[in-house]
């Protein structure tokens, strides 16, 4: 696979390790940065590695800063981008069978390298289960006009109605 990598200043440490064993295991690696501890804004590098995704140039994205969480906001914004910030293996099986994710993040000042290897392994060997979650995950790029009127009457009502899933997928 060709993965794209990036991270901040309080991630490059992982991002370091993990491209190093990607490569190992014959992965090609796109790494975006940051290489050392000068400090630097972690929403550029989740852009490049959701980018890098959403055109194609890479197949999967992974990034790293303190918490997983600001750069994983940062990929969220690239239209075609499912990142997942993740903490734990059975996150980040989830985060592939339920919702495809095409980008995860890991936090480096609250994960351990141990978890990392074992995350890492299972986002990149998990598939996505499909079906109701196909259904599903295809909602989250509908938010254009139609879907904003739909989540307004919502609004008005208090409620989210009609949001059964049909049961033929179920
Ligand atoms: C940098 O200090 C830190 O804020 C950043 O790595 C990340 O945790 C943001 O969400």
């Amino acid at each position: 696979m060709k993965i794209a990598l990036g991270a901040d200043h309080a991630g490059f440490e992982y991002k370091d390790r993990i491209a190093e064993k990607l490569r190992g295991l014959g992965h090609e690696i796109l790494d975006f940065g940051t290489h050392d501890a000068t400090p630097v804004d972690y929403p550029q590098y989740g852009f490049a590695v959701g980018e890098a995704v959403a055109t194609g140039e890479a197949d999967r994205g992974i990034l790293v800063c303190g918490s997983s969480l600001g750069i994983a906001m940062a990929a969220n914004k690239v239209p075609g981008i499912r990142c997942a910030p993740v903490m734990d293996p059975y996150s980040a099986e989830l985060a592939r069978r339920h919702n495809d994710a095409n980008v995860i993040a890991f936090s480096e000042r609250l994960t351990g390298w141990e978890m990392i290897e074992r995350m890492l392994q299972v986002y990149l060997e998990t598939g996505f289960d499909g079906g109701r979650h196909a259904y599903r995950v295809e909602q989250l790029f509908e938010f254009g006009d139609a879907q904003r009127v739909r989540t307004l009457k919502d609004l008005e009502r208090g409620e989210v109605t009609e949001a059964q899933t049909p049961k033929d997928l179920l």
